[in-house]
């Protein structure tokens, strides 16, 4: 009997393997179908091209309204309509609502001699009217699942107003926090960086393209702007191979693999080369070795700044540097607009460069079916019921409350109790509704933000009252501007204390403005701006029962207040729920379940520090002073890489690497460990491996990520989790960029965070 159910098992297993390599193949052959249309669809058209037309295709212009960037000379509007009606622009950025792409779209489809239709594109970076968290706060939620619905529900809003391109995701290594752009990626680890990659692609771009809610992702920047020298925006950068091929391309190789349709490059040079000038990574790596058919596009007038480098003497030169290279469409830079056509005809640059451009431009917007109705993306009855609505507010929400992490809670001062408590809420940003909605935020609404302030009042059976303590800012702060902070004014201290003192909690909110973070917010100090040291030091002599909740775009060096302060909230920039997540977490609604993507520093001097560091030569403490180290501080972080706690505690055992410890490099080996909830409320943690190759032909890291799940317990529950490790996790690149796995000693560590103690070993063999 029993051999009998076995058998129909495995005729059932069979017969379902057989018809799902069947519907994958009938799945593949209809990509192929569709390709091989679209490419003769291409061809037929590009036939029909002058080289004028062809070099239009190149070309991307601002809008009208937003700018994203300084504005050329050229970049004048009479220059801009001109150029549309001749056919000699491609696409468009900064261009927005129904009305307003159905006019441009109108001009390149009803008055240019072949009516091809523009790609519009836009900074579509956390969320579009809707917002979600800051990139970085979202991958603190290491829920791939919940940062792919929020990329589909950006999607879903800016396709209803007329957008079919976003500049995202970036997927920018980065271990400097003095990068102001650190707040736009997923932090400092290249395996989480992939993972996290392939779900903003997935979500921004969706299983059919050619959807008029789906709309085609970029990668950015290609490659190395996160390793900007001193994390000085737009600086130089000098890498190495091994950190380039290890550390900066994976999750580029991650986005070309889940598909991405574009990417971008970017404004910093690479070990002397400006990059989008760089055919080494454009060509050489990009097209050729990872076969990417999808098109390039320049950053902001990056052809340009090739000149401005030293690298090109004039506009014709860098032009054909830059196209070369590969960067397929010039953004709003003038310069393959006017120099390309030229540079074609007397022989200096062969069609063949331009046409391969051109071909991967027209593909795409023929994938998102910009040809079968250019109009697909301008449906105002779509942009009416499509964008902020209540099930994308819940999307946010939702990954909000996931994205924040909990530094400290000594004695338990978090959850807040819900009743009889007189609570006060002080700090600058505690009534904010503009600063939470982050950088990058062009397609939404200023001071729409659910501030601290209002989700804290949804809780009404408390006490609350609200003190300033310190403006941040002398006057206004905007996207575009430099913030000038406050550091003068304390007229509001005196409140604030007074407010303390009378309080059972104090809930200080500190930390950056959300334009205090992003592109040209490069900072040498990373403490709490203006006052906002001293105001936490007036209140914390009169009530030391403070909670400090934290809003920032990148990590900041907090000793102060980790050594003095009970329970630390990293809250980030949330987004249009904001207020709402966070006074979640503080009454224990939810449970706090996020781990950093990057390590915060003690101080500015330790930056870069980063997790997967080198041993050096001399890693251990010695009683002389020859290891190294600094002589005014400790070599760890403040807090590490992968640090969350919960309202739960978890206990790991039965750590076991299966089948011996010695396996072919060709193995994959397979460990495990019991994870169980031993708090008394039902939680989740993320579980995290890493490896270390003890001895490499190229030094290896002293831990890399290599493996995480997110795992739900109720209190008391246990679960078995388990994690296989193959060539992909086990190998390494050399410095010729290729991928090899070595044999060798392995050390495995598994827990709550980079730092953990959990470890066993193995070893890989020859085969
Ligand atoms: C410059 C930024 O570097 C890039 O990320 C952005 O997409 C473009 N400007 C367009 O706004």
């Amino acid at each position: 009997m029993k051999y009998q159910i076995r058998k129909k098992l495995i005729i059932f297993g069979a017969a379902l393997f057989l018809f799902r390599c069947s519907s994958d193949q009938k799945k593949n052959s209809m990509i192929d179908t569709k390709n091989t249309t679209i490419n003769k669809k291409v061809d037929s058209l590009l036939s029909k091209m002058t080289i004028e037309e062809k070099v239009g295709q190149m070309n991307q212009y601002n809008g009208f309204w937003d700018v994203t960037g300084p504005v050329p000379e050229e970049g004048n509007a009479k220059n801009k309509y001109e150029h549309l009606r001749k056919g000699w622009v491609g696409s468009m950025l900064n261009v927005r609502g129904t009305e307003n792409v159905k006019a441009v779209q109108r001009i390149a489809v009803e008055e240019t001699r072949l009516g091809i239709p523009l790609i519009i594109g836009f900074d579509v970076i956390h969320g579009y009217k809707t917002l979600s968290p800051i990139p970085l706060a979202e991958a603190a939620s290491w829920d791939l699942k919940a940062i792919e619905k929020s990329s589909r529900v950006a999607a879903i809003e800016a396709s209803a107003s007329g957008i079919n391109w976003t500049f995202a995701p970036m997927v920018d290594i980065s271990r400097d926090v003095r990068w102001g752009r650190v707040m736009e990626g997923a932090g400092e680890d290249p395996y989480l960086g992939s993972k996290v990659a392939k779900a903003r692609v997935k979500g921004f771009q969706g299983d059919d393209l050619s959807k008029n809610n789906t709309i085609a992702a970029c990668a950015k920047h290609f490659a190395a702007y996160g390793f900007s020298e001193a994390g000085k925006e737009y600086n130089t950068v000098d890498i190495g191979t091994s950190t380039l091929h290890n550390m900066v391309l994976p999750p580029f190789k991650a986005a070309v693999d889940a598909g991405v349709k574009t990417l971008m490059n970017s404004f910093n040079e690479l070990n002397g080369v400006p990059v989008t000038a760089s055919k080494y990574l454009q060509r050489d790596i990009l097209k050729d070795k990872w076969n990417f058919d999808g098109f390039v596009i320049s950053d902001w007038a990056s052809i340009n700044e090739i000149i401005i480098w030293g690298h090109a003497e004039n506009k014709k030169e860098a032009a054909k540097l830059a196209a070369t290279a590969g960067s397929d469409m010039d953004m709003e830079g003038y310069v393959y607009v006017k120099e390309l056509a030229n540079l074609v005809k007397e022989g200096t640059i062969k069609e063949e460069i331009v046409d391969d451009a051109v071909r991967r431009i027209l593909k795409v917007k023929f994938e998102l079916g910009l040809f079968d109705d250019p109009y697909r993306y301008c449906d105002a009855t779509n942009e009416k019921e499509n964008i902020g609505t209540k099930e994308h507010h819940d999307a946010v929400l939702d990954v909000a409350k996931k994205s924040i992490v909990l530094l400290k809670n000594e004695n338990n001062i978090l959850p807040l109790k819900k009743k009889g408590q007189k609570i006060a809420l002080i700090g600058p940003l505690a009534d904010d509704k503009n600063s939470p909605l982050g950088s990058w935020r062009l397609g939404s609404d200023d001071n729409t933000a659910i501030s601290l302030l209002e989700g804290m009042q949804n809780y009404k059976e408390n006490t609350l009252v609200f003190e300033k303590g310190v403006d941040l800012f002398n006057g206004d702060v905007a996207f575009t501007q430099q913030v000038h902070v406050n550091t003068t004014d304390r007229s509001k201290i005196s409140k604030a204390v007074a407010a303390a003192k009378n309080a059972d909690v104090v809930i200080m909110t500190l930390g950056e403005h959300g334009f205090q973070s992003g592109e040209g917010r490069s900072r040498t100090e990373i403490d709490l701006p203006g006052l906002q040291q001293e105001l936490l030091e007036a209140v914390y002599k009169v009530n030391k029962n403070i909670v400090l909740v934290l809003h920032n775009g990148r990590p900041l060096a907090i000793e102060w207040a980790d050594e003095n302060i009970p329970a630390i909230v990293e809250a980030w920039q949330l987004g249009s729920q904001s207020g709402n997540a966070i006074a979640e977490v503080l009454y224990g609604d939810y449970n706090p379940s996020g781990k950093l993507p990057m390590t915060f520093p003690r101080n500015i001097g330790q930056t870069p520090i980063y997790y997967n560091y080198k041993s050096t030569g001399r890693p251990n403490k010695e009683p002389h002073v020859f290891w190294s180290h600094y002589i005014d501080s400790e070599n760890t972080p403040l807090y590490p890489f992968g640090h969350g706690l919960s309202y739960s505690s978890f206990e790991y055992t039965n750590f076991t690497v299966h089948g011996g410890n010695s396996f072919s490099v060709n193995d994959t080996v397979k460990v495990s460990v019991d994870l169980k909830n031993t708090g008394a409320i039902d939680g989740k943690e993320v579980v995290q491996l890493y490896i270390r190759d003890l001895v490499g032909s190229v030094t290896r890291p002293v831990r890399e990520l290599k493996g995480f799940e997110l795992v739900p317990l109720k209190a008391g529950e246990s679960k078995t989790i388990t994690f296989n490790l193959s060539k992909n996790e086990l190998g390494f690149f050399n410095n010729d960029g290729d991928f090899i796995v070595e044999p060798g000693k392995f050390q495995v560590f598994i827990g709550g965070s980079s730092i953990t103690k959990l470890e066993k070993s193995f070893e890989l063999i020859k085969k």
